[in-house]
């Protein structure tokens, strides 16, 4: 399994490369902040998750290829804006300098804006070999996961809720939306693609909700025991930020325990399926036991 997925990180680092070439950019200083923080970092879960999602279903490759490069520069360019010192401040992301911290906060806001411009271009290009009614449904649904009822609402969330104490219900919300309406969106638009809207993809949809949530759990959990020269970035950060986060609401173990559950639950929703579905079985897997 090891070998597939390091061979979809090569596929993705190498269809990236191509998106920012930076042969073709009117701006230097601008493209260079988008490759700096786009390229040769980052476990690419979303793109691995568009592509396990594509195995599951039989999604022609060259549209995984765009449509899994699109989820990691929203994925990117909402890194960076998180790190941004309006946001959580950071200096340390994937193992270096925050892009602020390398090129300025405007240019890091500007690299933050083009790459969602990018994203979106992406997806609509003709080279993605699908037809406009498909281009129109993946559209809506990476604008539906971005926006306010998507990471930008639920970072908002995150913001307001600095220093206060939340519900589990308010505090599952923000995750759901700061993190996991763009890993839902991953496993969904490879459906979308081909324009399946059958219980296989109330199938995945599900699953993905599970994983979504799952996911930002191990991330809160890894940044009270995590390692930061594993991780890339600080750990820490949630607490003196004053954070609503599942560690500080519910302590660690409940924590672990909630990922774990979570993982289960969308284990059985991929029951419908056979081996076909074997990658996303892994990345499930993956998300609560990654130390990273
Ligand atoms: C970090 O995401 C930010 C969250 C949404 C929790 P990842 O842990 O997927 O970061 P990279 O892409 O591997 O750097
Ligand atoms: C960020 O959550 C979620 C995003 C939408 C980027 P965090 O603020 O916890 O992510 P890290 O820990 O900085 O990677
Ligand atoms: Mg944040
Ligand atoms: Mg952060
Ligand atoms: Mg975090």
């Amino acid at each position: 399994m090891n070998h597939h997925i390091e061979a979809y990180q090569k596929r993705i680092e190498d269809f990236l490369h191509q998106l920012l070439d930076p042969s073709t950019a009117p701006v230097p200083d601008l493209l260079a902040a988008m490759r700096y923080s786009t390229l040769g970092g980052g476990k690419r879960l979303r793109p691995l998750l568009v592509y396990a999602a594509g195995e599951a279903l039989g999604t022609p490759d060259s549209a995984l290829d765009r449509i899994a490069a699109a989820a990691e520069m929203i994925h990117v360019y909402s890194l960076i804006h998180d790190d941004l010192p309006a946001m959580d401040d950071d200096d340390m992301r994937r193992g270096k300098p925050t892009c602020h911290r390398a090129y300025g906060e405007a240019l890091a806001i500007l690299a933050g804006d083009a790459l969602q411009a990018l994203a979106f271009a992406v997806l609509v290009d003709d080279a993605i070999g699908l037809d406009a009614d498909a281009r129109l449904r993946l559209t809506r649904e990476l604008a539906d996961a971005s926006g306010v009822r998507g990471m930008a609402g639920g970072q908002a969330m995150d913001l307001a809720a600095q220093g206060k104490e939340l519900s589990l219900d308010e505090l599952e919300t923000m995750h759901r939306l700061k993190t996991g309406a763009l890993i839902r969106a991953s496993v969904l638009m490879p459906a979308r693609a081909s324009g399946t809207d059958t219980p296989l993809a109330e199938s995945l949809s599900a699953y993905a909700d599970c994983i979504g949530l799952a996911f930002q759990i191990r991330d809160d959990v890894l940044d009270v025991e995590g390692d930061p020269a594993l991780m890339g970035k600080a750990c820490g950060a949630d607490r003196l930020l004053e954070k609503a986060t599942f560690p500080s609401l519910l302590g660690l173990e409940a924590s672990r325990r909630r990922a774990c559950e979570l993982v289960e639950q969308g284990l059985e929703h991929l029951q419908p399926l056979g081996a076909e579905a074997d990658l996303l079985r892994f990345l499930a897997r993956y998300i609560v036991s990654r130390m990273h």
